[in-house]
C-alpha cells in the first residue's frame, strides 16, 4: 500500500481582533491508498482536502493520528517520504522571473537528480513545454503554468504524486490533456493522490476515491461502487406537497430525500416504478408540477450521504 492512513486531524487557531476562533479542519480521515492507482479526494471547497495533502506530503504535522506514506512512518521519517514524493499545491508556484527550463534544473538539482538536464528535458517534453521552456513565467497563460508546475513536481521521478486541485481553472481541452497524461502516469507505474471539487473529474478519471465534507470522509470506493450503492436511478419530483409525497411513496424507493418542494426518490428499476409511482400520487391527491429519471450519479451519492448537493455549495462550477 502506498499511503495507509488513520484518524488524520488538525485543528486550526487563527487570533483576530474579535478574539480567536478554531477551525476542525480535517476531523479523522483515513485513507488506503494502493500502489498505482489515481486516487481521488473529491469534496466541496473548505471541506478539507489541502489540508489533508498537506499532512501526507508532510508539509504541515497533524494533531493527530497515524499514517505511513510511501513504506515510511509519517512522523517518524519524514524525511524519507519527503524524497519519494512530488506535490503541486493549488496555487501552482511557477516564478514568474525565471524560465520554466531555469526552473526545472533547479528543481532537479534540489531533489539530487543524476543528469538535471536530461531530467528537465524529459519533463518538458512530457507536458508540451519545449516551446515555453525560455520564457519567463509571467508570459505564460494559466493553462501552460499549470503544467509547468505539474512538471515541476514531476522532473525526479518520484514515485508519489500529490496533486491539489490539478484542473481547477483549466478549459476542458487542457483538462482533457491533463486528464490523459495523469493516466499515462499512472500506467507507468506512479500513484497518485489528487484533489478535485469536480463530480465529472472524479468519475472519469479516479480508479478510487473518498469523499470529503467537513473534515470527514462520508464515502469511499470506487466510481462505480459508489453509484451502484445508491442504485440505478433517481426520480426528481416537484410537489405541491413534497413531505407527504415522500410517505407515499416510500414503498417504491431504496432511499428518499427531500429538497423544498424537490422529492428525490432513488429506485432500483426507475421506469419500472415510475407509472406506479404517478398513480399513487394522484391517488392521494398530491399534484405534480414535474418530474425527470435520470440515472443516479456522484452528486446523488454526495446528496444521500451529506443532504446537500456538490452542484448546490458553489463549488462545482
Ligand atoms: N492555515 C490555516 N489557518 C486557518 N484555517 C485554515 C488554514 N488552512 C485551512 N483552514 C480552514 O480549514 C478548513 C479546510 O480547509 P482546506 O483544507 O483548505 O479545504 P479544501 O482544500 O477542501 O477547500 C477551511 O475551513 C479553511 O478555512
Ligand atoms: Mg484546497
Amino acid at each position: 500500500m502506498m499511503i495507509n492512513a488513520h484518524g488524520l486531524r488538525k485543528t486550526f487557531t487563527t487570533r483576530s481582533r474579535k478574539g480567536s476562533q478554531t477551525v476542525e479542519a480535517v476531523r479523522g480521515v483515513d485513507l488506503e491508498v494502493q500502489r498505482g492507482e489515481i486516487y481521488g479526494v473529491l469534496g466541496p471547497n473548505g471541506a478539507g482536502k489541502t489540508t489533508t495533502i498537506r499532512m501526507l506530503a508532510t508539509l504541515i504535522a497533524p494533531d493527530a493520528g497515524t499514517a505511513t506514506v510511501a513504506g515510511h512512518d509519517l512522523l517518524k521519517q519524514p524525511r524519507e517520504i519527503r524524497r519519494r514524493l512530488g506535490y503541486v499545491s493549488q496555487a501552482g508556484g511557477v516564478d514568474d522571473m525565471s524560465t520554466p527550463r531555469a526552473q526545472l534544473l533547479f528543481a532537479a538539482r534540489l531533489y539530487g537528480v543524476a543528469d538535471p538536464a536530461a531530467a528537465a528535458e524529459e519533463v518538458l517534453k512530457t507536458f508540451d513545454l519545449a516551446e515555453l521552456a525560455d520564457r519567463p513565467g509571467r508570459t505564460l497563460s494559466g493553462g501552460q503554468k499549470r503544467r509547468v508546475s505539474l512538471a515541476l513536481g514531476l522532473v525526479h521521478t518520484p514515485p508519489l504524486l500529490f496533486l491539489d486541485e490539478p484542473t481547477t481553472g483549466l478549459d476542458p481541452q487542457n483538462r482533457a490533456n491533463l486528464w490523459d497524461r495523469i493516466r499515462q502516469l499512472r500506467d507507468q507505474g506512479t500513484t497518485v493522490l489528487l484533489s478535485t471539487h469536480y463530480l465529472e473529474e472524479a468519475d472519469a478519471l479516479c480508479d478510487r476515491l473518498a469523499i470529503v465534507d467537513h473534515g470527514v470522509v462520508v464515502a469511499e470506493g470506487t466510481p462505480g461502487t459508489l453509484k451502484r450503492e445508491l442504485s440505478g436511478d433517481v426520480i426528481t419530483l416537484r410537489l405541491d406537497d413534497a413531505a407527504r409525497g415522500a410517505e407515499v411513496l416510500r414503498p417504491y424507493a431504496k432511499e428518499t430525500r427531500l429538497d423544498g418542494e424537490l422529492l428525490r426518490v432513488y429506485a432500483d428499476d426507475g421506469e419500472h416504478a415510475l407509472p406506479s409511482m404517478l398513480r399513487t400520487l394522484e391517488e392521494h391527491g398530491l399534484g405534480l408540477k414535474s418530474v425527470a429519471l435520470d440515472r443516479s450519479t456522484l452528486d446523488d451519492v454526495f446528496l444521500a450521504k451529506t443532504g446537500r448537493s456538490l452542484r448546490d455549495t458553489g463549488a462545482a462550477a
